[in-house]
């Protein structure tokens, strides 16, 4: 995958043989409780899309059954070709990559042999053996993309918090991942390693498809370049940071935490809405 200078867009940049990420009708079932239902997503590359809601959502569960962690129905292409039914490994051999809420790297292997395995996935260990006298030109610019390249020797387990989930960014990108689906990646960070976060994934999200599950509405605001609300197992609302901030159903999901998305309620008919669904809700709770 080349590098470019451009920067990920509303809409992406998708030309003639773009990556994207195409899921319809997708629902998960736990024991007969609905996790996901019938949700539609396209992302396109090149549009760094933030997917937000409030716990339990059903945000983790829906990246799981893209990569084929649990069973969906439904449908989840990648380009074109379908991703359900398929095994982890299948998907992740398509291109399909996804970091977990917490870092999983080799601790005690250093930043090197963690992107040598990952770029060795699916290859043989005599393969990898013969190929650890060099490093591969793919590491040698995940390294760079990542910032990681002076801790390279390094274990990885002295990396900070930050350090470790730009390491498992730079395993996706050594994987030639072109769709990632990235769960939280800024959990935990201070503001410096956020903003650092952020810049990568604009070095890395003109030429991929990113997902990026979050929590933080600062970041979001900051770095999305669309926004797809899910809540209660659907989306409730997609767009613009704008539009999704300046939606009642949004302002309601998140109400008493209004502020957390930026609204001011400065509008009065939005304001009054919330207060009388606060105010139903605590009729209805009594
Ligand atoms: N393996 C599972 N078995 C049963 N219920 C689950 C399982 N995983 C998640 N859930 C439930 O599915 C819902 C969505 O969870 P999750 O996808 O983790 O939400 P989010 O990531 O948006 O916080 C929650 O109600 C959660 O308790
Ligand atoms: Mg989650």
């Amino acid at each position: 995958m080349t590098t470019s200078t451009s920067e990920p867009k509303p809409g992406g940049n998708a030309g003639m043989d773009s990556e994207y990420l195409e899921i319809r009708g997708l629902s998960v079932s736990f024991d007969g409780f609905k996790a996901v239902t019938d949700v539609d997503l396209t992302v396109l590359q090149g549009d760094l899309r933030f997917l937000i809601g409030p716990n339990g959502a059903g945000k983790t569960t829906l990246i799981d059954a893209i990569t084929g962690l649990v069973p969906a129905t439904g449908s989840a292409q990648k380009s074109g070709t379908e991703l359900l039914g398929k095994k982890v490994h299948q998907i992740a051999r398509l291109g399909v990559g996804r970091t977990f809420q917490t870092a999983s790297v080799f601790e005690q292997l250093s930043v090197l042999q963690n992107l040598d395995i990952a770029a060795g996935a699916g290859r043989s260990p005599l393969s990898l053996l013969r190929r650890r006298k060099s490093v591969l030109p793919s590491i040698e610019e995940a390294l760079e993309i990542t910032g990681l390249a002076a801790l390279r020797d390094q274990p990885a387990g002295v990396l900070a918090h930050g350090q470790k989930q730009w390491l498992e960014i730079g395993m996706l990108l050594v994987q030639n991942a072109a769709v990632l689906l990235l769960d939280e990646p800024v959990a935990g960070m201070s503001a410096e390693e956020r903003e650092e976060t952020g810049n990568l994934l604009r070095r890395i999200g003109a030429e991929r498809v990113v997902v990026v599950v979050e929590h933080d509405m600062e970041f979001m605001r900051s770095f999305a370049t669309s926004v797809t609300v899910l809540a209660g197992g659907r989306v409730l609302s997609e767009g613009t940071v704008e539009q999704v901030q300046a939606d009642p159903r949004v302002q309601e999901v998140y109400l008493g935490t209004a502020a957390a998305i930026g609204t001011e309620l400065e509008d009065e008919t939005t304001a009054h809405s919330i207060e009388a669904s606060a105010q139903n809700k605590e009729s209805a709770d009594a």
